[in-house]
């Protein structure tokens, strides 16, 4: 199992580095293994930016039941943070069960009990959910986004906010597979579609669909 970064993963054959593939773990399907490295990885580098101790800290996660904000409020939680988490109301018992403290339905729900609370914002929405949670961060707390590439011309003169760009790693990857294959970890599918389903479903990334990551499968 590896992260593909630019490879191309639509492909049903590729050339890969042997230096960047993982053993996939017993236990675990190729679906399953596909579901982890990109939304793993870069949920802990997101948590891994802010570079202080999240044991009793309050972190919000915006867009926690994707692929990536599924891995990131486990992360959040298993370090000791109180995590608040946003997710649609179909999705609200999937972000529960992974943890989060508080979770709010971002269509029915405001976040202004949060106002001046929350140390660190995970951005994984952009657009005017990462405008509306300027206001939400403590006294030198830190917004790290992965939508909004322009986050830290966008921040305001007294606000911290730092753009994340995910990077392979494969120990990192090789430890995430073992805690997923052992229970530890949950990691979501979505749903599987074959190749000739990847054009609707990649339309459903966009609009919206089932909690966690939308794997294709080519031998379907
Ligand atoms: N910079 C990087 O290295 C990097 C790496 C991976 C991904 N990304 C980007 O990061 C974003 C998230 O990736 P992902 O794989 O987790 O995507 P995803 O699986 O599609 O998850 C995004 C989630 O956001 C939720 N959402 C939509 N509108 C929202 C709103 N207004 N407030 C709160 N939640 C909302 C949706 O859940 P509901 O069902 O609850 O609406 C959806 O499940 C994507 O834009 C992706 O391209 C960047």
């Amino acid at each position: 199992m590896a992260a593909l970064g630019q490879c191309g993963a639509y492909a049903d054959q590729l050339l890969i580095d042997a230096e960047k593939l993982v053993q996939t773990p017993e236990g675990l399907s190729d679906v399953e293994a596909a579901a982890i490295p990109v939304a793993a990885m870069t949920a802990w580098q997101v948590l891994q930016v802010a570079d202080f101790d999240l044991s009793g800290r309050r972190v919000l996660i915006h867009g926690a039941a994707g692929g990536v904000g599924s891995f990131a409020v486990q992360f959040a939680k298993a370090a000791g943070a109180i995590v608040y988490a946003t997710a649609s109301t179909k999705s609200l018992p999937h972000v529960r069960a992974l943890g989060a403290d508080e979770v709010i339905d971002y269509r029915h729900q405001t976040l202004e009990h949060l106002t001046g609370d929350i140390d660190l914002v995970v951005d994984l929405v952009g657009a005017e959910v990462l405008d509306r949670s300027w206001m939400l961060l403590s006294p030198g707390g830190l917004l790290v986004s992965i939508a909004a590439p322009d986050v830290v011309s966008r921040a305001p003169q007294d606000r911290r906010a730092v753009f994340l760009s995910n990077r392979p790693d494969t120990a990192l990857l090789a430890a995430i597979a073992e805690q997923v294959a052992a229970g530890v970890l949950r990691s979501t599918v979505a749903e599987v579609v074959g190749f000739y389903d990847l054009p609707s479903a990649i339309e459903r990334n966009r609009t919206g669909h089932a909690p966690g990551k939308i794997v294709a499968d080519f031998a379907r």
